[in-house]
């Protein structure tokens, strides 16, 4: 173990670091980096930044690839990228809060819905005048991880880690109680992982082959450390959780889906649902990794203030669709500049930047196999490949659920999109990328957070409760996780930004 001096804010502590976790490991696990959107050390985010004062490592690739020289020569390196050593002085960046919220009425509030997400915890007040009351905030968890499966590889290293990320998720949830003073329904909703992480859950069962679950669902629950009592709708496979449960409640019983209908949610898993009628459904679900979601990505983040979400081609050149734009992108607007891309025929279906030459010449900037925007942003080939893994995997589940079902995309009568996506992706975007089946656009619709939407009716109407309780009973998972033959045979024709023809 070495003592390390960090500083952050005028703050000086000396705290003791393990010299096998890199940086930012080590860091996390003393508190920092608990609303940076970090990428899971993969190199992509720069978000695990730290200057480093005294005994400073050489530059790595990974650093010369997100710092300038002289943000290099100053100390700037990637905590993810390096380890601890003698005599090491790390100034922290401050930490800025992402928690966002607002009271949209004066009306006291008669529900309160949560749905934890793998990237953000969003939750909803209802009123007695059909407002609502949102918020959300990164999940606290980030620096363990930006996926589900690294976040369960720290917890399992030791009970510590376990509990330290349990902890972060319950003083959050106990933040967002404490907004009101009275003790409301409450449904908490949320991807499998996160709810065993909450209750304090053996994890074992979602760590490996055969999985399962230590905890089904569908039942009054109290909260450890409040003991607030919460619904937490059933999970319906080791990988298709209560957000999914929560969000086919609200789509059913309050939407009226139009059957037969595909329901896909997308975030850092995707989970899909084939809906045939009233009481029968397949699912199935695949990882995606974070970049629907910004993170992962050199300049992705997720949506907000300053973020472009979407953009345009201009007699200027290529823009984003946001005045004060501060250069970072999220998920969706990653999606909408491939497609724009596609379109304009600087990118080829495999993924590869194609030179305009002087076909778009003072429009479009690209330098060393990276398109430039206002000196601010650049795509780089590694950013593409990270999104076209998750197409890849994404029309792979569709494909898989479609095949296994005999069903086909011309007979689905709606195709429903949640999760991040379906909250701010353009459909034409999808369209163009290859995530929807031929034609089948005019179908969708997007949902917006139904997960959340299906918590706040969860909390108060009694006939959806009953319904999302007899779910698990007309449910059937199918593993494609599993069905190794099937993914080594057919990954490869979905790595193209095309959906692939049926087997
Ligand atoms: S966590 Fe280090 S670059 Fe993303």
């Amino acid at each position: 173990m070495i003592k390390i001096k960090v500083s952050e804010d005028g703050r000086v502590q000396h705290l003791i670091f393990d010299p096998g976790k890199t940086l930012a490991r080590n860091l996390f696990s003393h508190g920092f980096f608990t609303s940076t959107p970090l990428c899971s050390g993969l190199g992509l985010c720069g978000a695990c930044r730290v200057r480093v004062l005294s005994s400073t490592p050489d530059a790595c690739p990974r650093d010369q690839d997100v710092f300038s020289p002289g943000d290099l020569t100053q100390g700037w390196r990637l905590g993810c990228a390096h380890f601890p050593a003698q005599g090491m002085n790390l100034k922290l960046p401050l930490e800025k809060s992402t928690r966002r919220f607002a009271w949209a009425s004066t009306s006291d509030p008669v529900a309160l819905g949560v749905d934890i997400g793998t990237t953000t915890l969003k939750w909803g007040f209802a009123h007695p005048d059909h407002k609502t009351s949102l918020g959300m905030v990164l999940n606290p968890q980030m620096g363990a991880g930006s996926e589900i499966m690294s976040r369960l590889a720290y917890s399992a290293e030791c009970r510590d880690n376990f509990k330290r990320l349990q902890s972060l998720l319950t003083r959050e949830i106990q933040k967002i109680t404490a907004l009101c003073d009275q003790e409301l329904p409450a449904v908490v909703a949320g991807n499998t992982a996160m709810i065993h992480f909450l209750m304090g859950l053996d994890i074992s069962g979602l760590l490996g082959h055969p999985y399962h679950v230590a905890f089904a669902g569908g039942s009054d629950v109290r909260l450890p450390g409040s003991g607030r009592e919460v619904f937490v709708p059933p999970l319906l496979s080791p990988f298709v959780g209560a957000d999914i449960s929560s969000g086919l409640s609200w789509l059913v019983q309050e939407k009226r889906a139009s059957f037969p209908f595909l329901f896909c949610d997308l975030g850092t898993n995707g989970e899909m649902v084939l809906g045939l009628g009233p009481d029968r459904f397949f699912c199935t679900s695949v990882a995606l990794g974070p970049a629907l979601e910004g993170v992962g990505l050199r300049f992705g983040s997720p949506f907000g203030p300053g973020v472009a979400g979407r953009f345009e081609f201009t007699p200027r050149g290529i823009r984003p669709d946001n005045q004060d734009w501060n250069g970072l992108v999220s998920g969706s607007g990653y999606l909408s500049l491939l497609a724009l891309l596609l379109k304009l025929d600087i990118l080829d279906y495999s993924g590869r930047f194609i030179d305009p030459g002087s076909r778009l010449s003072g429009t479009v900037d690209l330098l060393h196999g990276r398109v430039h925007i206002q000196d601010k942003f650049y795509l780089s080939g590694r950013d593409v490949e990270e999104v076209l893994k998750v197409k890849a995997a994404f029309t792979l589940g569709v494909q898989y659920l479609l095949q296994k079902t005999s069903m086909t995309p011309e007979r689905l009568a709606r195709i429903y999109l949640g999760g991040a996506l379906g909250e701010h992706a353009g459909l034409e975007d999808l369209d163009e990328l290859g995530f929807l089946p031929k034609g089948a656009m005019h179908k969708c619709r997007v949902l917006g957070n139904s997960s959340l939407r299906g918590a706040l009716v969860l909390a108060v109407d009694s006939a959806s409760r009953k319904w999302v309780l007899n779910l698990p009973g007309m449910m059937q998972s199918l593993d494609l996780a599993g069905d190794r033959e099937y993914v080594n045979a057919n990954f490869h024709r979905h790595m193209h930004f095309e959906y692939p023809a049926s087997t």
